[in-house]
């Protein structure tokens, strides 16, 4: 193993947990979850091992794009509550061992940060250079690039016959990675929350920061004459040396936890992000989630088996194997609940819960657990397109109904894929708005909470929640700690089309988890011994002592392995 592979860091022996803070826990009855809710909450965070909470936008927002639109870096939104609650969360978490990660908004904007509004206002002025104000091209925008949410990534500014860029929704406008002073309001924007003392940032779509200031236009990729705008992204280079520059002028200049949200990443460039000297700590693996991308949007998606998912996350693993320390995930804000994605309907009951958690969390590299993921929340049905708050969910279910499908049909493209199946409250118990609010919940609160809650799980020990206590206690352990976190990764059974299976070691210990994803009981043979059981969702002894095992189906099974 190389230097990499083994280097002890702080943050790597870490599991964080993603709030959504909308959606947690409303304190004052409004419907919206907020910095007082969650404060409440800091101790369940820490009975189920939390060592830090990963916080989507707080910032002060319009709320085009839930909060990913920041209209003021320095204020917390009202919705939320007031700086002083944020400093309180900060030093309550600290005081429990819980560092604060927070989201950091950096490619655009909102439409009324005070930036942009000074640059509508003189758009040939200082602003203007914020941002990209560039002149259309024969009456048309500069080039064809197609926004991230649908339609042209140009909008016209008003008045002129200048267009701005935005790869988001117009209210979201990109902002000037080439201008020294964007860079320098930015750099200082976060060196301020670093010292607050927070632990690091998750970094949203920060692939999209370096642009081709030339605009060239692409081939087109659809009906409508764009093309994505990620194919700017994917042939521009030099994003490195925007990405060193922040590293350098912020996070390393303390231990700062980051972690990438990146998309289109180029091929051999993984060291470079991520590895010893990368411009972050960390990067999420969306290569198992990207699996069920179409051509066409949400209405369009590829079936994929067990079995390729599987080895997509087995790739993954060993391409950063001794190079980097990946974020492993099974949902977040913008993906589907694991569950409901991941799991076929045999398997989508406690048992299959626990075996997808463990299978998750034992990778090697972070584990990030999302809000609800520990009780086993799933997707949920809207009943119209209304009842949805989500401006890709808005987009996609157009786009599907301008290619001829129909309400119904557009509707079950949302059920599987929209951003809102994993945004909507938090299951705190079976009372009333599942003990999210005393008000009216801005989002639908999922039919299940009355079987699906944390108030139930904890009182019942057999259930997902103290589960996944134990499965993260014993990534922490003393014991275990070297072999979970530090160790190798070692697939078995790649072909096998219903057994996930893999070892873990530090060239000391060894363990093993196996998990039966098929409907039928299977024997699994090995050519060590079997010994001692670390964590089981189904019955077993304290001891296998055996050189092969009898799996149910959905039973996952960690335990140690002998010469
Ligand atoms: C990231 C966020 C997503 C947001 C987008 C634009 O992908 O996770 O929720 O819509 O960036 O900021």
């Amino acid at each position: 193993m190389e230097e990499r592979a083994v280097k002890k860091q702080w943050w790597k022996e870490k599991v964080v947990y993603q709030i959504y803070p909308k959606s947690f826990k409303d304190s004052n009855g409004d419907g919206i979850g907020d910095l007082k809710g969650i404060l409440e909450k800091l101790p369940y965070l820490k009975n189920l091992g939390i060592d830090m909470v990963w916080l989507s936008p707080v910032y002060q927002s319009p709320f085009i794009d839930q909060g990913y639109d920041i209209s003021d870096y320095y204020k917390i939104s009202e919705v939320f509550g007031t700086m002083e609650d944020f400093d309180t969360l900060l030093a309550e978490a600290k005081k429990l061992g819980i560092g604060i990660v927070m989201d950091l908004v950096i490619n655009h904007c909102s439409s009324e940060h005070e930036w942009f509004q000074k640059a509508l206002k003189d758009p040939y002025g200082e602003y203007a250079g914020y941002f990209y104000f560039e002149k259309g091209k024969d009456g048309n925008p500069p080039s064809n690039y197609r926004s991230y949410f649908g339609g042209s990534a140009w909008e016209k500014v008003p008045g002129t016959d200048l267009y701005y860029l935005h790869m988001f929704a117009k209210e979201q406008p990109d902002l000037n990675w080439e201008n020294p002073k964007v860079k320098k309001e930015l750099f200082d924007m976060i060196n301020w929350w670093l010292d607050k003392g927070i632990a690091g940032f998750r970094i949203d779509a920060i692939i999209n920061i370096k642009k081709d200031v030339n605009f060239p236009s692409y081939e087109p990729d659809g009906p409508d004459g764009m093309c994505a705008c990620t194919a700017m992204v994917e042939r521009v280079d030099g994003i490195g040396e925007l990405l060193g520059e922040l590293k350098r002028e912020t996070f390393a200049k303390r231990d700062t936890f980051t972690v990438g949200e990146v998309f289109n990443l180029k091929e051999g460039a993984l060291e470079e992000f991520v590895g010893e000297d990368g411009y972050f700590s960390s990067m999420f693996d969306f290569a198992p989630h990207m699996l069920t991308e179409g051509q066409n949007g949400w209405y369009d998606t590829r079936e994929v088996t067990f079995l390729e998912w599987k080895k997509t996350i087995i790739q993954s693993q060993m391409e950063c194997q001794g190079k980097a320390f990946l974020s492993n995930i099974i949902e977040n804000h913008d993906e589907p609940r694991g569950v409901s994605r991941y799991l076929p309907e045999y398997a989508q009951n406690p048992d299959g819960i626990k075996m997808l958690g463990c299978v998750s969390v034992l990778l090697r590299g972070i584990p990030f657990i999302y809000q609800g993921q520990e009780i086993g929340m799933t997707n949920c049905q809207m009943d119209s397109i209304e009842d949805y708050d989500d401006i890709d969910t808005y987009h996609q279910y157009r786009e599907a109904r301008e290619a001829g499908l129909s309400d119904k049909e557009a509707l079950e493209a949302c059920y599987r894929f929209s951003r809102d199946n994993a945004r909507t409250p938090m299951q705190w118990d079976a009372g009333e708005n599942a003990g999210f609010t005393k008000g009216m919940p801005w989002l639908r609160v999922n039919e299940n909470y009355r079987m699906v809650n944390v108030a139930d799980q904890e009182k019942d020990p057999g259930s997902v929640l103290h589960f996944y206590r134990k499965l993260i206690a014993l990534r922490k352990s003393e014991e275990w700690k070297n072999v979970f976190v530090y160790g190798e990764f070692l697939p078995l059974f790649e072909e096998d089309e219903s057994l996930f299976a893999y070892a873990r070691t530090d060239g000391e210990k060894k363990a093993v988890i196996l998990a039966n994803f098929g409907k039928e009981e299977m024997t699994v043979k090995f050519s060590e011994n079997l010994g001692k059981v670390l964590l089981a969702n189904m019955y077993r002894p304290q001891q296998i002592n055996a050189r092969e095992v009898v799996l149910e189906p959905c039973e996952v099974l960690v335990c140690q392995v002998c010469e």
